[in-house]
């Protein structure tokens, strides 16, 4: 029986994580193929327990796994230790690195009930219907960092080796070519020699996708037309940070961060957990989002398992939830059935029947 590692994290993701379980449970619950679920400590809960943000047992058990399913790390309690040992970089970045992570998928699909939830006007969003490819392991966060002093200075080095920029950009492509086959590029050539260099490998592996439609787009652009006309994008492809930056911006676009999934990717293993953070406002409160964590399960079973339909199910649960009117507070408008974190992944399981 497969294995998946739970790692709930910290703040919001110790609600929201249970309700992903929950969900994923049920879905299999008749089915030949069941999960086996383990435990382990990540973040700032790790570094409370052992002293460190990824412990080794966790790592070893994560090597283990069949894929892992992730809350989200990090809080103000944490945030004065030295960067490594942070939540952040000695967790999350950590075991990002660890697995070779290195491709992150983030659908961005707007459901037409929650239009009104967005921010931006109906005629903009109510076709929205993308996904960001998000390099993972390299570039900007990964580079070589430090301090210097006379003059007290700080650098963070972006670089990218051929076969990092190949292998994302190339299931860039693959990702295109099972959907609209369009395929947009973001960097900043215009400026850095590393998205020079991203440009020049893109369009050296464009060469065995002649039926993609490749364009490319400087980074500040992209995020102006992400809110101009979202309906343009099909599969975007990106530098890490870049990918971080406008996955936050293009979550609006399907109504509230607390819907956007994702899957971590090497081909063999994955990694799977919203794009939110932890949220350490709304923590234990009860009134997170667990959609978004519901919504990276049924990536898990899409990527790791192979279980199409049984992700199709979850998806379609989630939708109906939403159509009945029920939402959690950050998508909730006066007059909406407003649902607490257990309550809405209660509401998904009972959709499933
Ligand atoms: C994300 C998050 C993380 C990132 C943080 C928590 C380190 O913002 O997954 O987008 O920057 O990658
Ligand atoms: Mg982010």
């Amino acid at each position: 029986m497969p294995n998946v590692l739970v790692l709930p994290g910290d703040g919001i993701g110790l609600e929201i994580t249970p309700e992903a379980v929950k969900v994923l449970e049920a879905v299999l619950k008749d089915h030949p193929q069941s999960l086996k679920f383990e435990y382990g400590l990540i973040g700032g809960a790790a570094i409370d327990e052992v002293g460190k943000a990824l412990p080794d047992a966790t790592l070893e058990a994560a090597q283990a796994a069949d894929a892992i399913l992730l809350g989200s790390v990090g809080g103000p309690k944490w945030d004065t230790l030295p960067a490594p040992q942070r939540p952040e970089l000695g967790g999350l970045l950590a075991i990002r690195k660890a697995l070779g992570l290195f491709a992150n998928i983030r659908p961005v699909k707007m459901l037409p009930m929650l239009v009104d939830a967005s921010t931006l006007k109906t005629e903009v969003v109510k076709n929205v219907d993308l996904v960001v490819l998000r390099e993972l392991t390299g570039g900007l966060y990964f580079g070589e960092k430090g301090r210097g002093t006379n003059p007290r200075s700080a650098f963070d080095n972006l670089i990218y080796t051929e076969e990092e920029i190949q292998r994302i950009v190339e299931l860039g492509f693959q990702t295109a070519m099972k959907r609209r086959k369009k395929l947009c590029s973001v960097d900043k050539a215009n400026v850095l020699e590393s998205s020079r260099f991203w440009r020049e490998i893109t369009l050296e592996v464009a060469k065995n996708y002649p039926e993609v439609e490749l364009t490319h787009m400087y980074v500040d652009n992209a995020a102006m037309q992400l809110v101009r006309w979202p309906e343009q994008f099909d599969v975007i492809v990106t530098e890490n940070m870049f990918g971080d930056i406008l996955t936050d911006l293009a979550s609006m676009l399907m109504g509230s961060i607390g819907m956007i999934s994702s899957a971590s990717l090497n081909g063999s293993k994955g990694l799977y957990e919203p794009a939110h953070g932890s949220a350490p406002d709304i923590a234990g409160k009860n009134i997170a989002n667990p959609l978004a964590t519901i919504l990276s399960g049924a990536l898990m079973l899409r990527y790791s398992f192979g279980l199409e339909e049984e992700a199709q199910k979850i998806e379609r649960a989630v939708e109906q939830v939403l159509q009945e009117g029920y939402r959690t507070a950050d998508l909730a408008k006066p007059g909406d059935k407003v649902l607490g974190t257990r309550e809405m992944g209660d509401a998904v399981v009972k959709a499933l029947k």
